[in-house]
């Protein structure tokens, strides 16, 4: 799985992926005219505790936070699947970004917030136990050891991932690069907040029928093989 380029870093705070690639069409430029200014989380808002009921008329029953949703086709499934649920979509690539907004555009679904940002900004700001799920789907895996302090799921990372989590609530990643989905593995169950979900262990390399694929889903990375599929429960 490769959607940003490590020789193209900018890097942006806690964020070292590329942040544009190539020209926008006039319709993703459109989107991001139309929808940022209304879906986006503005980085004043961030400044002391972030709350739910600043984000939404009225604070969904069930919010879902997406990570890095590239270019959001999965983030628009759970939409579809769940309208009365509440969204924060978070991806810094503009071009990913635009997509999504364009093809949000044409729906009239709008129980989504965006960032368009490193998304621990959005979360270190985030109120206690306000979220349902939390995905992160083909996280950059950063293969070389120096950068792993990069990668979106680790240690400290995990502590503010399990602060925001509702109680019972989950964390759900997926990898098709081995390696990473060690590391994966290991950081959040060694975590004290953290444990793999009822059966999830035992069936990590098949696909959980309530899955949404992306469009990356299938393409290979460097080092990539199968994918795997990991569900963690809030322990704590
Ligand atoms: C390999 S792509 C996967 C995209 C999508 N989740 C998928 O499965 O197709 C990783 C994505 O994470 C985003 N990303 C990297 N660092 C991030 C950060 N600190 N905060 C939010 N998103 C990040 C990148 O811009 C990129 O779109």
């Amino acid at each position: 799985m490769a959607c940003a380029k490590s020789s193209d870093k900018t890097p942006l705070r806690g964020f070292y992926g590329r942040r544009a690639g190539k020209k926008l069409t006039d319709s993703r430029i459109d989107a991001l005219e139309t929808l940022l200014p209304e879906l986006g989380i503005d980085e004043a808002q961030l400044e002391g505790t972030l709350k739910l009921a600043d984000l939404f008329p009225a604070p969904p029953a069930h919010t879902i936070l997406e990570i890095g949703f590239g270019t959001g086709e999965h983030l628009l499934g759970l939409m579809e699947r769940a309208p009365d649920a509440g969204f924060i979509g978070i991806e810094p690539f503009i071009n990913g970004m635009a997509t999504f907004l364009r093809d949000l555009k044409p729906t009239p679904m709008r129980n989504v917030r965006v960032f368009m940002d490193d998304a621990m900004m959005v979360v270190d700001a985030l109120e206690d136990e306000c979220l349902d799920k939390i995905y992160i789907l083909n996280p950059d895996p950063w293969h070389k050891a120096r950068h792993h302090k990069r990668r979106i799921i680790r240690e400290d990372t995990l502590y503010q991932y399990a602060r925001v989590l509702k109680p019972g609530g989950q964390l759900i990643s997926s990898t098709d690069v081995p390696d990473l989905a060690e590391w994966i593995v290991e950081k959040t169950t060694a975590h004290e907040r953290f444990d793999w979900a009822d059966g999830a262990q035992e069936r990590w390399k098949t696909k959980p029928d309530w899955w949404i694929d992306n469009k990356y889903a299938t393409k290979g990375a460097k080092g990539a093989s199968e994918m795997h599929y990991m569900v963690f429960d809030k322990t704590l």
